[in-house]
């Protein structure tokens, strides 16, 4: 049998992921940066950095699905002797004598071996810094001396990644840039040098950027035409082949940053240099120091914190040490590495990513077209707000501001302004509740219930604002005054699925399926997703109030509630599984009725989490359904069969070939919910079969060639079974499935439940599971709790906590240490 290609591994022990051959299946990539400077960076150094906005502030330029794939990054090329090569193999792609990349907490390590000469690059965004450092360790390990000719690479963006992009009849003429080296005979005895890109700062920009090194250099390129040469590529650019700078300065064109440095080794000498890659704001007043000459102050100190090889170990060292503090929050140890390393080091990584990026910047969003999803964050927070609870708050104040005073909100808002996106507006009529989903995980894990009365405006009006609290319940209230014809929740452009636009009936190609209205007689459309939905956060809802002793308030939810899930069982519910929804005639979809798409998942996961129906059957039948009709080899798919053709009273679902993305794809993020649904069934067994056919440890081999997308993460999409390749990974890093995986691990299968008095235990395991222990940090508190489960798959049968029995499943909360003892 042919010997499977392998092109990476994990290493626990350092938090890595150490890829080994360049040319993986597809650019495998990091995140860089933790507040407000940001860089995206592929194993072979491809990508780009921003501040904050990844469309209005992109520092760097980025070609997507470019020819060849990931072209373009923070590149150094050697030329020793004849031959010119890269650290990380790309541009040039000289075939290497050695090459890794390790992927590691917020930093990428990328070395290559050429002739007897190490490279070797540390990239990392340190703590509260707005900048890339860039430490290149060069050493001779040959037993020569080496006369190496070093050239940097960076190509500026214009800033607004959009425009960039298209107005070429403006930027071809607006680049500037100044440059402080020792080349220029002013400043001669500098013993650094820097490039700063200046674009539009003359005008209304108080930003510009800088790419420093913290040596002398012997020259210099801004231009990049002069640097590359018109005909040639970032492969073979004209300067490095010569190996001749040509000291260009840009007028106009496209400026970059090269520096040229002749860097000489004794056999067994190694030199590192510490390249810096820069963002400055200027108050208005002071951003000249003279006419035209921008005022470097600030990039002077900045680059004064971090031009020596110690100043920048130790900003490293301070990196890694906040990764160490967060991910001692939550440790399990089961024994199982495979599942150890996803739920220690993995799945949180990629939640705090998530909660960064939202959905905006990855290899598959462009970074200029999504801001902040309303529901996308809410669910994000569910997966970081253990690590960094004071920025949850922060995110649940700025999510609420972009409520409007109806309950509704916009569906995404863009974070370096924090304002509602027009362009597309509001009318997703679940995003309300998710509002109650994030803030209810917030005051669970910190137990602040003065969240609730911070005063928040809708739509960012000063003069508007009301309790956090009156956003909750105007949500909620959103639902109820928005019931459809079965006094189910009309489903607006889209729910959770923004491709189901079942109010939409578009045969223009140009017309968005969100934001396309049918306005005739009155929709009908009703979804089951949101009745599930309201129903699990109206429970949290009514729970909340009643700690806040808001007993009317939880009373006349608790009615609501009632109401929806007898409209559920009334007229959601199929025989065997849940409706989907209806459509804007009032017909059935997901229902053994129709032609195709019999099944969806989201209704079976929202409606099974919510318990609609559980006396009577529904629950258990609506998961084996799953199993019977949704579930293949890769996860389990959205919707089946696939739709195979389009459906215009559907909208983009339909749009879809069958078995990618919303057209029955494995949409990893609501595979989650059918597994905590079976969590809350007790079906302990199914629900870890269905998990660990998604995690992506578990199925790391898949990754290597028939996902293709980093095996560290999970992707939003993998082809479902009636694709034309099934199993193919798409779409990886920014996806729900992030925080959902994390919720489901956490709290559903481990079953350590934070909650408002302490912490519920509350397991749900295959047979087949061993005793474990979790770590917990929980407020002031921290918890070992070892679970022994003896065999079962659910049921708590006794707890001791610090040696003595307890009652019930909550471990009540006290500050300082505790031992916890749990027999299932
Ligand atoms: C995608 C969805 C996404 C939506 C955002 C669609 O094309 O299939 O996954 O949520 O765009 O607008
Ligand atoms: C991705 C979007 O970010 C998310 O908001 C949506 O729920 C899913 N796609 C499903 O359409």
């Amino acid at each position: 049998m042919e010997q499977q290609k392998h092109y990476g591994h994990f290493d626990d022990q350092h938090r890595e992921y150490v890829i080994t051959d360049p040319q993986t299946p597809w650019p495998w990539i990091n995140y860089l940066g933790n507040e407000d400077f940001f860089s995206l960076i592929s194993n072979t150094a491809g990508g780009y950095s921003f501040y904050k906005d990844a469309k209005f502030r992109r520092i760097t330029r980025y070609r997507y699905n470019n020819v060849p794939m990931d072209n373009g990054g923070r590149y150094f090329y050697i030329k020793d002797g004849d031959t010119v090569w890269n650290p990380g193999w790309k541009p040039c792609k000289t075939p290497l004598d050695f090459y890794e990349c390790r992927h590691g907490m917020s930093y990428t390590r990328i070395t290559g071996r050429k002739n007897g000469v190490e490279a070797s690059v540390l990239f990392f965004v340190p703590l509260k810094k707005w900048a890339e450092v860039q430490k290149l360790t060069l050493k001779n390990d040959s037993k020569e001396v080496k006369h190496l000719k070093l050239f940097s690479f960076e190509e500026w963006c214009l800033w607004n990644a959009a425009t960039d992009m298209e107005n070429f009849q403006r930027n071809f003429s607006t680049g500037e840039v100044e440059i402080e080296s020792n080349i220029n005979p002013q400043t001669a005895n500098l013993k650094s040098a820097t490039i700063y890109h200046k674009t539009e700062y003359r005008e209304r920009r108080n930003h510009y950027a800088f790419y420093h090194v913290n040596t002398p250099i012997q020259g210099y390129d801004t231009d990049r035409e002069t640097f590359v040469g018109l005909y040639n590529e970032f492969a073979n650019p004209d300067a490095v082949m010569e190996g001749k700078p040509r000291n260009s300065h840009a007028h106009g064109w496209s400026p970059i940053a090269s520096h040229y440095i002749e860097v000489t080794l004794q056999p067994g000498e190694s030199k590192d240099l510490v390249f810096l890659l820069g963002y400055i704001e200027n108050e208005q007043e002071e951003k000249f120091e003279a006419p035209q000459v921008i005022n470097k102050k600030k990039a002077h100190a900045l680059i004064a914190e971090l031009d020596t090889t110690e100043k920048v170990d130790k900003a490293f060292n301070e990196l890694c040490l906040y990764w160490d503090a967060l991910l001692n929050i939550y440790k399990v140890k089961t024994g199982n590495d495979k599942l150890d390393r996803m739920v220690n080091i993995w799945n949180q990584y990629q939640c705090m990513v998530t909660f960064n990026f939202s959905r905006s910047a990855s290899f598959f969003e462009s970074g200029v077209g999504r801001g902040m999803g309303f529901r996308d964050s809410n669910q994000d927070l569910v997966g970081f707000v253990h690590q960094i609870p004071p920025r949850a708050r922060q995110r649940i104040i700025d999510i609420a501001s972009t409520q409007f005073p109806d309950g509704g909100c916009y569906h995404q808002y863009q974070p370096l302004t924090k304002r509602g996106n027009n362009d597309i507006g509001g009318g997703f009529n679940d995003d309300p509740c998710w509002l109650i989903f994030g803030t209810v995980a917030y005051i669970k894990e910190t137990g602040d219930f003065s969240i609730l009365d911070e005063m928040v405006p809708f739509d960012n009006q000063p003069g508007t604002e009301v309790t956090l609290f009156d956003h909750l319940k105007i949500s909620m209230d959103h639902v109820i005054k928005n019931l459809g014809p079965h006094m189910l929740p009309l489903i607006g452009r889209a729910d959770w699925n923004d491709c189901l636009n079942l109010n939409c009936f578009s045969w223009d190609p140009n017309e968005s399926f969100q934001t396309t209205e049918n306005v005739s007689e009155g929709t009908k459309a009703e979804s089951l997703m949101i009745a599930g939905l309201f129903v699990v956060t109206g429970k949290d809802y009514v729970a909340l109030c009643k700690q806040i002793g808001k007993t009317d308030e939880a009373a006349r939810m608790q009615e609501a509630i009632d109401a929806m899930i007898e409209a559920v069982k009334k007229h959601g519910w199929d025989g065997e599984w849940y409706l989907r929804a209806y459509d804007f005639y009032g017909r059935k979809i997901g229902s053994n009725e129709c032609e195709e798409a019999k099944i969806f998942i989201e209704s079976q996961g929202w409606c099974t989490m919510a318990e609609i129906g559980a006396e009577e059957g529904m629950v258990a039948k609506s998961l084996d359904s799953c199993k019977k009709y949704l579930e293949c080899e890769h996860g389990m798919v959205l919707n089946n069969p696939a739709f195979t053709k389009y459906i215009y009273e559907y909208g983009e679902i339909s749009s879809y070939p069958e078995g990618y993305k919303e057209n029955a794809g494995i949409f990893c993020h609501n595979n989650p919910w059918v597994i905590i649904g079976e969590c809350i069934a007790g079906r302990g067994n199914d629900a870890w079969s269905h998990y660990a056919k998604i995690l992506p440890s578990y199925v790391e081999e898949k990754y290597q060639t028939l996902h293709k997308v980093e095996p560290y993460v999970n992707c939003q999409m993998v082809a479902g079974k009636d694709a034309f390749r099934p199993g193919e990974g798409k779409n990886s890093w920014l996806t729900g499935t992030a925080a959902w995986m994390w919720y489901t691990v956490s709290e559903f299968i481990l079953g350590i439940k934070p909650d408002y008095d302490g912490i519920r235990i509350d397991p749900c395991l295959p047979e087949t599971a061993g005793d474990y222990t979790v770590q917990r940090k929980f407020r002031e508190a921290e918890y070992e709790i070892t679970i022994h489960p003896n065999g079962a798959q659910k049921g708590v049968k006794s707890i001791t906590l610090d040696g003595q029995p307890i009652e019930g499943t909550v471990i009540p909360y006290s500050t300082g240490k505790h031992v916890v003892e749990v027999v299932m």
